[in-house]
């Protein structure tokens, strides 16, 4: 028996990091996915190499799982490290792969939950953000008000719990622009919490990231364009005190500003990936490319985990 299933990668509009004090956040699926083919097999192999643990930490990880060897072949469109959540559709696409495989099927909230333990568990550190988009698709919300959107599921993980709902995105054209630089999200993650940790000035940063994106939800709620560009860029300014922007995201950030709403990093930052609301996608491409940035366009309102 062989199975595929693919994920989608995400873009966050606000709330990075602070998602991981328990602040609300939203992040959107996008139309870049993970492809996991997996059949049972006598030895483990990933695109037919043998698999190495310290290769594939994701992998070594959800393997423990599966009570014979697979293999494995991916086909993937999202960059790693690009700050679009190729870990989280590894592990969504994976495990919803591989729950077949055994005749143990996944719906969302399994999956969710399994790949944010994943996720955990490697990185050191994370919220269920990138996970629950993966496997949920279209748009989530975390810890947001109940008037927010459907409820979906609750994580819980060492005393934080984030609640998840499904939030209803208006028509916008994203376009992203990729820095090239490979960020690991775990060390910016560690950063922010050394810092918050040691100083209540970027405690209170967090939590103005926190009203900002409480804000954000409002603006979308109205279809408020104008209101939720400026609050993303006043997000890419709170977030580079935090320290997680990096010279290549702010210049992409100004560039693509002349022609947007607004503008800011997404993700873990330190490089990776930065995107504009904008209505003049050309231009924005433009300006990214112009400033050494890779850019794209994404479409949004995707499917999230399923069998392909
Ligand atoms: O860069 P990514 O796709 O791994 O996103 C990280 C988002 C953070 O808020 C920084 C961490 C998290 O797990 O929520």
């Amino acid at each position: 028996m062989t199975v595929t299933a693919s994920a989608p990668g995400k873009l966050i509009i606000l709330g990075e990091h602070a998602v991981v004090y328990g602040k609300p956040a939203i992040a959107l699926a996008i139309d870049r996915r993970i492809k996991c083919t997996l059949s049972k097999a006598s030895e483990t192999t990933v695109n037919g190499r043998p698999f190495e643990d310290d290769k594939h930490p994701y992998l070594k990880h959800m393997l423990l799982s599966s009570p014979h060897p697979v293999r494995i072949e991916t086909e993937s469109g999202i960059p790693p490290g690009s700050g679009l959540g190729s870990s989280a559709a590894l592990s969504a696409s994976f495990l919803k792969a591989l729950g077949k495989l055994k005749g143990d099927e996944m719906d969302g909230e399994r999956l969710a939950k399994e790949a944010f333990s994943v996720e955990y568990t490697v990185q050191g550190g994370a919220s269920p953000l990138d996970t629950s988009a993966s496997a949920h698709g279209n748009g989530v919300a975390l810890n947001a008000p109940e008037d927010a959107g459907e409820f979906l599921w609750e994580i819980s993980m060492n005393g934080r719990r984030w609640s998840v709902r499904d939030i209803k995105i208006p028509e916008m054209t994203l376009v992203v622009g990729y820095t090239g630089l490979h960020a690991a999200t775990g060390p910016l993650v560690e950063k922010v919490r050394k810092y918050r940790d040691k100083n209540t000035f970027a405690a209170d940063i967090v939590n103005e990231i926190g009203c900002v994106t409480l804000e954000g939800m409002d603006a979308l709620r109205k279809n408020d364009l104008v209101r939720l560009g400026k609050l993303m860029t006043h997000d890419h300014k709170l977030l580079s005190i935090l320290g997680v922007s990096c010279n290549e995201l702010n210049k992409l950030v100004d560039a693509s500003l002349r022609h947007s709403y607004g503008a800011k990093l997404t993700g873990a930052g330190g490089g990776g990936s930065m995107m504009a609301l904008t209505d003049d996608p050309d231009k924005v491409c433009e300006a990214i490319a112009l400033h050494g940035g890779k850019p794209f366009v994404v479409r949004t309102g995707v499917p999230g985990a399923k069998y392909e």
